[in-house]
C-alpha cells in the first residue's frame, strides 16, 4: 500500500468528486459501455464510486487500490450495501501494474476510470488488463490527454452548481480542501505523468493486441479528458 497524495485526497474526494457533472457524464458513459457485461474489474477503484454504479445496476464488481484511505471508503461503501449485493463486490489491496493473485484472468470489462495518469508504466497495466479480459472483453480507460488545466474544470463546475443552485456550504468546503490538493498533484511533475491523446492511446492498445475500439473521445471534462473503450 502506498502513503501518497491520494491519503489526503481521500478526505474530500467523495464529498466533491461525484457533485461534478463531468465526472457524472463519465460514469453514464461507463455505465452504457458496461451494459450486459456482468463481470467488471474496477482497478485504482479508489473510493469506490464506479464499483458502487455497477453493484448499483447489478454487475459482479472486483475494485482494488494501492492507497488505503481511497480503499477504506471503498470498504465502508461495500460494508453499508444490502447483503446480495455485498456478496456481488469484492474490494481488495492492488496495484494496477500488477493486479492481485486472485482477481480472475476472465472479466467482461475492466475500467481504468482516471487512474493511468498516476502510472509510471501505463503499458504494463494495460497488458495486465489485457491479460485479465476474456476474448471480446473491452478495457475502459479515461484520463486526461496533457497536464490539465485545473481552473478551467473547477470555473465550469461552479457556474454549474451555482446556476443549479447546489454550491452549498458543504461543498465549497469540499472544493476549498480539494483544490489544495489538486494544485499539488496538477503541478509537481513527479505525481501526473501519463497523458494520452485519443489516437496514440487507440494505437498502444492495438500494438499489445487489443482489437477493435468501440468508442474512442476527447470530449469529457470540457474536452480535456479521454474515453476509450476498446475490445480484446
Ligand atoms: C482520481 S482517483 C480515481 C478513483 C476511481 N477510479 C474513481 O473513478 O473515482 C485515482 C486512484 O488511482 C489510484 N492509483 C493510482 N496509481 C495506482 C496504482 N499504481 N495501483 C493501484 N491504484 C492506483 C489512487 O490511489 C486513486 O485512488
Amino acid at each position: 500500500m502506498q502513503d501518497n497524495i491520494w491519503t489526503d485526497f481521500a478526505r474530500s474526494y467523495d464529498q466533491m468528486i461525484p457533485e461534478l457533472n463531468c465526472y457524472q457524464q463519465m460514469l453514464r458513459k461507463i455505465l452504457r459501455d458496461t451494459e450486459g457485461r456482468r463481470t467488471v474489474i474496477d482497478a485504482g477503484c479508489g473510493t469506490g464510486l464506479v464499483s458502487q454504479a455497477l453493484i448499483d445496476r447489478g454487475h459482479e464488481v472486483v475494485g482494488f487500490d494501492n492507497n488505503a484511505a481511497m480503499l477504506r471508503l471503498a470498504h465502508d461503501k461495500k460494508a453499508a450495501a444490502p447483503g446480495e449485493a455485498r456478496d456481488r463486490w469484492t474490494v481488495m489491496d492492488g496495484h494496477v501494474e500488477r493486479f492481485p493473485a486472485a482477481v480472475a484472468r476472465d472479466a467482461d470489462a475492466v475500467v481504468l476510470n482516471n487512474v493511468l495518469f498516476y502510472v509510471r508504466d501505463a503499458e504494463s497495466a494495460l497488458r495486465e488488463v489485457f491479460s485479465h479480459l476474456r476474448p471480446g472483453g473491452v478495457v475502459i480507460a479515461t484520463g486526461p490527454k496533457r497536464r490539465p488545466d485545473l481552473q478551467k474544470v473547477l470555473r465550469h463546475s461552479i457556474e454549474e452548481w451555482q446556476t443549479e443552485g447546489r454550491y452549498t456550504d458543504a461543498l465549497q468546503a469540499a472544493v476549498a480542501h480539494h483544490t489544495t490538493c489538486a494544485r499539488k498533484l496538477t503541478t509537481d511533475p513527479g505525481e501526473m505523468v501519463t497523458f494520452f491523446q485519443v489516437d496514440e492511446l487507440v494505437g498502444t492498445l492495438r500494438r499489445l493486441g487489443y482489437s477493435c475500439p468501440l468508442v474512442a473521445d476527447g470530449d469529457d471534462y470540457y474536452g480535456e479528458n479521454y474515453y476509450v473503450c476498446m475490445q480484446k
